[in-house]
Formats: C-alpha cells, sequence, structure tokens
C-alpha cells in the first residue's frame, strides 16, 4: 500500500519504517527540516534500539522517503496522523494545535476514498469532531492509538500486544477496517488481538492504559512512602505482591517515579477532559498519582542535601542518568534532570552524565555541569545518586566506585543495586523505601 504518516518524531518516525519493513510504500512528512534531513540520510534523528538499521534499509530500498511538503502525501491511500499532543503550558488539558495543523495541512491533499488514521493520543471525542472535517472531501477517518514505548519502540510497533481500531458503524466503517487490515495484514497473521470498536473507545483505550500504568507506579511509590515511615522494604514487598498473577511484578518498581512524554502529560489531559464532560470524580484519583509521583522527586532532593548535611554549596554531586529511563534520550518531564536541576537551584556542583541524553538536557538547562562518562562524574564526588537506571550504571562496581569519589555515600533512586554489596565496600546506601 502507499501510506503517509505525518509527524516524524519518537512514534511517527518509528511507524514509517516499520511500515515500510511492513513491505508498503510509505512517505513521511515533518515540519522540521532538519529531522527530514537525518531521516533521508537514513539515520535516526533521535535515539532509539533497531531504528537505525529499520531507517536505512527503508530507505535504500527506496520504499521509505520523507519530505516536509505535504502535496506529497497526494497518491497515499492511508494517512498516519502521528504528531504530539503536548500538555498546555500552565494548564493540565492536551495542546491538540499539532493534530489541527496536520489536518489542516492533509485535506488539500486528500482524494475521496482515503483513510485518515489517527495515532497521536487524544482527548475522548477528538475523532469524532476531526470525522466531521475530513468528509468534506469524501475521505473517511479511523483511530488506531499506539502503545509503544520508547526503547522498545521498533519491537512494539512491529509485534503489538494488540491493534485496536475506531471506526464509525456502517460501509464506511467497514472499508476503514479492511484498509486497516491491509497494512497490518503480516502482523494479524501471527494471531494478535484485534478490538475493532468505536472512536470513542478506542481514544479511552489508549488514555486509560497510560492512566492504569502511571496508577500502578504511584501505587508502589504509596507504599514506598510507608515502608520509609515502618523499615520495611518496598522492593520486597513488590516481589511478594506481585507473585499474585492478579497483581503482576511488571510497573512495580519503585522509585523517583515515572516520567517522558506521555504517562505525565496523558494522566493531567485525561483529568482536564473528565473535569469538562462533568466526570471529574470518576478520575480524581488521578491527581493524587501525580502527586505522590512528584513527592518522590522531592524525597530524592531531600535524601542527597541531607547527605551532604549543612553546608551543601559547591559540594559535588555526580548524577548519573539525564533520561526519563534508560535506553531513551528523551528527557520530556524527566524525573533525572528535574532532579539534576533542583539540586543546582540548590548551589550544589551537580556533574550530570547520561549515554544518550546530555545533548537533550543541555538544551533544557545549560546551567549544568555535563560530562561524558561516568567515571568523570564520579571523579571526587562526595555523594552519587542514580536516577535512570541505565545498565552500566547497574553494573558499577562498588570497589572500583569507592577510588574514584571523595565520599562512599550512595542514592539508589531507582532501586537497582545490591544494597548489601554496597555496604559491605564501606558504602553509606540509600534507595527509596527501603531501609
Ligand atoms: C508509555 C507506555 O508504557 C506505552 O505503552 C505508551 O505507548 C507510551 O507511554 C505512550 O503513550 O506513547 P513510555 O513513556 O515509553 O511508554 O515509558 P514507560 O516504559 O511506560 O515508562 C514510563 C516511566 O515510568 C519512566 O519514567 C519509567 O522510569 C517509569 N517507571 C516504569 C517506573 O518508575 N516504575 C516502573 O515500574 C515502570
Amino acid at each position: 500500500m502507499r501510506i503517509s504518516v505525518i509527524g516524524c518524531g519518537y512514534l511517527g518516525a518509528v511507524h514509517a519504517a516499520a511500515m515500510a519493513e511492513l513491505g508498503h510504500d510509505v512517505v513521511g512528512v515533518d515540519v522540521d527540516e532538519r529531522k527530514i534531513d537525518a531521516l533521508r540520510a537514513g539515520s535516526a534523528p533521535f535515539f532509539e534500539p533497531g531504528l537505525p538499521e529499520l531507517l536505512s534499509s527503508g530507505v535504500s530500498s527506496g520504499r521509505l522517503t520523507f519530505t516536509t511538503d505535504f502535496a506529497d502525501v497526494a497518491g497515499s491511500t492511508v494517512h498516519f496522523v502521528a504528531v504530539g499532543t503536548p500538555q498546555r503550558p500552565g494548564e493540565l488539558a492536551a495542546d491538540l494545535s499539532y493534530v489541527e495543523a496536520a489536518i489542516d495541512s492533509l485535506l488539500p491533499h486528500l482524494s475521496a476514498g482515503d483513510l485518515v488514521v489517527g495515532k497521536s493520543t487524544v482527548p475522548v471525542g477528538t475523532a469524532a469532531r476531526l470525522a466531521e472535517r475530513v468528509r468534506t472531501v469524501g475521505a473517511e477517518l479511523a483511530w488506531n492509538p499506539e502503545f509503544l514505548r520508547e526503547g522498545f519502540a521498533v519491537k512494539d510497533t512491529l509485534e503489538p500486544d494488540r491493534l485496536v481500531y475506531g471506526i464509525p458503524a456502517g460501509d464506511t466503517g467497514e472499508r476503514a477496517r479492511a484498509l486497516l487490515d491491509e497494512v497490518y495484514a503480516s502482523i494479524l497473521a501471527r494471531d494478535t488481538p484485534l478490538v475493532v470498536t468505536d472512536y470513542a473507545t478506542a481514544e479511552l483505550v489508549k488514555v486509560s492504559a497510560n492512566a492504569f500504568l502511571a496508577t500502578k507506579i504511584s501505587f508502589i511509590n504509596a507504599m514506598a512512602e510507608i515502608a520509609e515511615a515502618t523499615g520495611a522494604d518496598v522492593t520486597t514487598l513488590a516481589d511478594a505482591i506481585g507473585f499474585d498473577a492478579r497483581i503482576g511484578r511488571r510497573f512495580l518498581n519503585a522509585g523517583v517515579g515515572f516520567g517522558g512524554g506521555c504517562l505525565p502529560k496523558d494522566i493531567r489531559a485525561f483529568t482536564a477532559r473528565a473535569e469538562e464532560l462533568g466526570k471529574g470524580e470518576a478520575v480524581a484519583f488521578l491527581k493524587e498519582v501525580d502527586k505522590i509521583n512528584l513527592r518522590r522527586r522531592d524525597r530524592v532532593v531531600e535524601l542527597v542535601t541531607a547527605s551532604l548535611s549543612d553546608d551543601t554549596a559547591g559540594r559535588k554531586v555526580a548524577v548519573l542518568g539525564l533520561a526519563f529511563k534508560p535506553e531513551s534520550d528523551d528527557i520530556r518531564d524527566s524525573p533525572a534532570l528535574d532532579v539534576a536541576t533542583r539540586l543546582g537551584k540548590l548551589g550544589i556542583r551537580v556533574v550530570a552524565t547520561d549515554p544518550e541524553a546530555i545533548d537533550n538536557a543541555r538544551r533544557v538547562n545549560p546551567a549544568l555541569e555535563y560530562v561524558a562518562t561516568a567515571d568523570e562524574a564520579l571523579q571526587d564526588a562526595e555523594v552519587v545518586l542514580i536516577v535512570t537506571e541505565w545498565r552500566e550504571y547497574r553494573d558499577l562496581d562498588p570497589e572500583r566506585t569507592g577510588t574514584l569519589v571523595s565520599g562512599r555515600t550512595i542514592i539508589d533512586a531507582r532501586n537497582v543495586l545490591d544494597p548489601a554489596a554496597w555496604r559491605a565496600a564501606g558504602w553509606t546506601y540509600r534507595g527509596l523505601g527501603r531501609p
């Protein structure tokens, strides 16, 4: 099939490359020339494992092209909209201006019978509104939310847990379904579960999945707060409750909490949308989920300042990690960068590092001191803070690390180290919700 993908960020670039991998002819469109130039050259404009390989094979096969000119979508039958829906500054609600702009730019180039497919995360009710506009040119709209995780985006796109289609009732809906089935034929052939539903349900599936995941993380972080008040160990607690298959161990890692371009803004946008619908009470708990999450960042800042005791000015703290999670260079709403920034504002000499996210972090906070390697960050540090659990930080050797620093205090804000091993090497170890 001939497919266009509007928006070539973390979602769209991966989607475009994956669709080409499935054998389709794909044109990716973005307004950012720099991004398009990189993609055209077959290189990824951000860090995502497996994406460079997919891009270069798609581009060299000729099946994958990139453009800044919307006119180039003409000739495609299916048009995916994969632009961002960030939080509006100073508000909880999502900013839909990129989605609106994508539809505005697409409309003049659509042909009757084309299918526009929304992938962006939007407040429930958006698809129904956009469908009316798309129908004015004889095209149809489907909503097909995306559940990929950064760091596993290629795998999640090519081998999704499930596909969800939100389509209208009737013949045009059936035609939309048939087109999507054709797009995803090879994925469906592997018995991937498919849920076909209406627009509102499809939109809500996405938002409620992220709300559930955020709630799961905040639940265990709330238990960490109780553990801190009682001397209990939240990691053992998570293991024990996680053995219950109804609960499950995944997404029960207590620590500095969730960040990124999705979970935080999605729970806020959901709250805002529910309030608009007069149903704010139904998801009022998400405000608590958000507060619990942000309190963990305060706790990490407290642990660092307490470790330095009185005079914190100019004292060196090594901050290991800046991305919102490992295997990503994304620093959007990153707990790590937030904590580093707050420590810096307290006058502490923050020396931060990350395998992939330094350039992005520097653009947001140029005031911090950034170094390329963990060793440089650790050199003469009085306190070490692990705040993004990259493999190389999890694997640090307590003895060797001890020879670099000037004080053996480590704060493990992701609960990924073995406290006994670090204590045995003479370190003061502090985790979150761990004695
Ligand atoms: C999340 C969802 O997991 C995806 O399914 C969804 O498609 C995506 O948002 C999206 O809406 O586009 P992502 O933001 O890539 O994916 O990252 P996650 O793996 O969900 O992690 C989110 C945050 O939660 C990270 O900061 C991570 O460190 C934190 N986390 C995760 C915890 O603090 N504890 C855990 O146990 C798990």
